[in-house]
């Protein structure tokens, strides 16, 4: 570790003793193994094998091979110094037609990551879904129909009937905003559609879904631990004209407050049901059902949102301008640690939240592996550190932050952009399936260690 990477160690004593040190997956970003042991095809399946929706071609079909690799990938949450492992389950694996019957195979494949884990002495946070709806349920309408969100409830109770003795803290849905608008309004995400209708109701659908899942949860494992994961953003106005705050209030709305609102027992915000114009399935009971009491709240955190009115453009007429000057990782996403920040105190100032994790934040930027096999990544070591100052800040004013799992593990498929996107703590070479710790990886594992160090410090005073 070089002095350079040194200049931005912050002050992380704020958070808490207990505080969770954890690392990110998702299924199809890792596992490959598409067609083995059972599995079907699930939209992304569909999605990456079609001609020009994914940058360079590439598919999930290998990623990361994690599928055949678990034992080593154990090995690398341990190097890691994390105690504990955020990754999906697949559908498609578990419940292959969607609906109806298990399949055994699939199960067990969670059922012996979980196994390692704890034999690891690494706390497993499960995710329900994270975006492989089974494409059978694509073909019967998806998220547009009530049926998936009743499916999701019963695929949810099989897994938790199985695991649920093991785990205990259980997410329902990753980003369900990515689900609804990137996949049904943008187009940019599977399965694909640029329709506001379907964007809505999907959007309705799985709030209902993780409603049903939290009950089907709970009815399955009365010591679980339940929470969602949500994909949040500050949003400025890019001037003060009244065209461009009136654009923030609704971006405001379409990105944090439809995705908030509901699951905390607000209803949805009226102004935005205004603005998209479409009548929600509601039915009688749902309200109630999707604001189901929660555990803890999963953030997943990324950049902030500076947006001007855009009259032309579809709900919620508000467009993301770039910001002059900022520093951009390699998705192009500004660097902005204090959005973190502010985003974990209005959750806990503006929604009462209880108990939060950072269930996602990192960063992508185009590695190297130098003539002597390392990976030197100091930009993702600084974001790394300024992320965590922005928790230990927050935490500091009253969040009550409960943990932090760094995006990711290792580089993976990256959706529609691919590989070429990296955001690991751990490199991957896809060629060979070689793992390499990042110098990201080894300091995230130094700040465990300090963490741990001053919590004996306290236990012994
Ligand atoms: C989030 C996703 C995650 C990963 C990161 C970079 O939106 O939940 O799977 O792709 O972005």
């Amino acid at each position: 570790m070089t002095s350079t990477e040194r200049q931005y160690v912050s002050d992380l004593t704020a958070l808490p003793a207990d505080f969770t040190w954890g690392v990110a997956t998702a299924a199809y970003q890792i596992e490959g193994a598409v067609a083995e042991d059972g599995r079907s095809p699930s939209i992304w399946d569909t999605f990456s094998h079609t001609p020009g929706k994914v940058d360079g071609g590439d598919t999930g079909d290998i990623a990361c091979d994690h599928y055949h690799r678990v034992p080593e990938d154990i090995g690398l949450i341990k190097q890691l110094g994390a105690d504990a492992y955020r990754f999906s389950v697949a559908w498609p694996r578990v419940v292959p037609g969607g609906d109806g019957p298990v399949n055994k195979a699939g199960l067990d494949f969670y059922d012996r990551l979980v196994d390692g884990l704890l034999e690891a002495g690494v706390t497993p946070f499960a995710t329900l879904y994270h975006w492989d709806l089974p494409q059978v349920l694509q073909d019967g309408g998806g998220w547009t129909v009530r049926e998936t969100s009743e499916h999701f409830a019963a695929y949810a109770s099989q897994v938790v009937e199985r695991l649920g003795d093991r785990v205990k803290d259980w997410a329902t849905l990753n980003e369900p905003l990515c689900s609804a608008w990137i996949g049904h309004l943008e187009g940019r995400m599977a399965p694909g559609l640029t329709d506001l209708t379907a964007a809505v109701r999907a959007s309705y659908h799985l709030h209902l879904g993780h409603g049903l899942a939290v009950q089907a949860i709970r009815a399955a494992s009365s010591d679980a631990r339940v929470g969602i994961v949500n994909n949040l953003s500050p949003i400025e106005p890019a001037s003060t004209s009244e065209a461009d705050l009136a654009a923030a209030r609704r971006a405001d709305g379409h990105i944090n407050r439809w995705w908030l609102d509901p699951i905390l027992g607000r209803g949805y915000p009226q102004d935005m049901v205004e603005e998209y114009g479409v009548e929600l399935p509601l039915q009688p009971g749902d309200l109630e059902t999707i604001a189901a009491p929660l555990d803890w709240l999963g953030l997943n955190y990324y950049f902030r949102q500076i947006v001007t009115a855009d009259p032309d453009g579809t709900a919620p007429h508000a467009r993301q301008i770039s910001v002059p000057g900022a520093r951009l990782t390699h998705m192009g996403w500004e660097v902005h640690a204090e959005g973190l920040e502010q985003l974990l105190l209005r959750l806990t100032d503006e929604y009462g939240v209880q108990r939060i994790y950072v269930t996602e934040n990192g960063s992508a930027y185009e590695d190297v592996v130098a003539a002597d096999g390392s990976v030197h990544d100091p930009e993702r070591v600084r974001y790394l550190e300024e992320h965590l100052a922005a928790c230990a800040r927050a935490v500091g004013k009253g969040a009550p932050l409960a943990g932090y799992f760094a995006w990711s593990l290792m580089d993976n498929f990256e959706w529609a952009y691919g590989y070429d996107k990296r955001f690991g703590l751990v490199h991957v070479d896809y060629a060979t399936q070689r793992r390499t710790v990042k110098s990201s990886g080894l300091r995230y594992a130094e700040l465990v260690r300090e963490h741990a160090g001053r919590r004996e410090g306290r236990t012994a005073a």
